[in-house]
């Protein structure tokens, strides 16, 4: 898959553990900033991310910021974004298996890496199950 990853300064540690992760699992990334840790603005970067995926560049998602909050917020004011914050690799896999997210976040400072490599695995490894989920996804943004 084709994935863009962001975040900002409080994700920059976990954003190149993420991005070695991906690229050790066979995925194209782009690394869309902060390119040091000097402290930056997420709604840039879930932007950038954001539209880069709704615009079809990019397969998915994934940002990441201290909480991992602000950027998911910022994400889904991104038309055809549908970004989640999990917390957990189950909720990782829902994410995906009932809301077809394709925007996935999470905190970089409430985790350690290897909760981060678990919901990684779990985000991939689990599919959409489409059918009344669908219809839920299509009365959130018509058309999209
Ligand atoms: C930055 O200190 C912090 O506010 C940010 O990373 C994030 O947690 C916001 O939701």
């Amino acid at each position: 898959m084709k994935i863009a990853v962001g975040s900002d300064h409080a994700g920059y540690d976990m954003k190149k553990h993420v991005l070695n992760w991906l690229q050790s699992h066979g995925h194209a990334v782009e690394d869309m900033g902060p390119y040091s840790d000097e402290s930056v603005d997420y709604p840039d970067y879930a932007r950038k991310v954001g539209e880069a995926v709704a615009a079809g560049r990019f397969d998915e998602g994934i940002l990441m910021c201290g909480t991992g909050i602000g950027i998911s917020i910022a994400a889904n004011k991104v038309r055809g974004v549908r970004a989640a914050l999990v917390c957990g690799p189950q909720f990782a896999a829902l994410a995906r298996q009932h809301n077809n997210a394709n925007v996935l976040c999470f905190s970089a400072r409430f985790n350690e890496t290897a909760d981060v490599d678990k919901i990684l695995e779990s985000w991939f490894a689990a599919e959409f199950e489409g059918g009344r989920h669908q219809r839920r996804i299509d009365k959130i943004e018509p058309g999209c």
